[in-house]
């Protein structure tokens, strides 16, 4: 393992109320290995804007609905991103998916979190899912993004209980206060130049 030089440059992109976000760009203090320095939202307004332009890290909206297809959008996403020059790119609640040419232009340098202990129910509706399976254990993964959807190599996990009459709104608050916990933990991981996986 070697540890970067400088430390890594780190863009968010989010759909959404951005608590994983907060979770991240809060840990990168001190001497935490990486520096936030852009997030963008595909959602114009999006509740983690505001949050992230109130913690002083810069904001991007490319909104997806302004662009006529995925590879127009993509470019936009790409012209957003370049000032920032990121070393690291950790999607966080971020909806929508990319296609394997922005993948393979970020190869390896893109993270996501999932909500789910992966390779268990990739996509949508985990915890309803979960629930549904009759699991008592549900959790979060972080992944390095390729080309197949939710199906990278897995940087880490946290693993919680499923409990006696949970709701798939229940289960989802237990596990985002987990992913709260395990993002920070990786990214902090990735950025010193350790890619080995986290379990918490
Ligand atoms: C999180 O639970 C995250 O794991 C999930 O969306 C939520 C975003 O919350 N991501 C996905 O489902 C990706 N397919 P946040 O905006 O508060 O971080």
């Amino acid at each position: 393992m070697t540890a970067p030089a400088r430390p890594q440059r780190v863009a968010i992109l989010i759909s959404g109320s951005g608590s994983n976000m907060a979770a991240l760009v809060a840990a990168m203090t001190g001497d935490h290995p990486a520096r936030p320095v852009l997030v963008v939202s595909n959602v114009p307004g999006a509740g983690g804007l505001a949050r992230a332009a109130a913690a002083g890290v810069p904001v991007a909206t490319v909104d997806h609905r302004a662009y006529p297809d995925r590879a127009a959008f993509e470019a936009g996403l790409e012209a957003a991103l370049a000032p920032a020059a990121p070393d690291l790119i950790c999607l966080a609640g971020f909806m929508r998916i990319l296609s394997p040419g922005f993948v393979d232009r970020h190869a390896g340098r893109i993270l996501n979190i999932h909500p789910s202990l992966l390779p268990k129910y990739p996509g949508l509706h985990t915890h309803a899912r979960a629930l549904a399976a009759g699991d008592t254990v549900a959790g979060a993964t972080v992944h390095v993004v390729t080309a197949d959807l939710d199906a990278g190599p897995i940087l880490g996990q946290a693993r919680v209980p499923i409990l006696p009459g949970d709701t798939a709104a229940a289960l989802a608050a237990r596990v985002l206060a987990a992913e709260h916990r395990l993002y920070p933990a990786v990214l902090r991981r990735v950025a010193g130049g350790d890619w080995s996986r986290v379990d918490l």
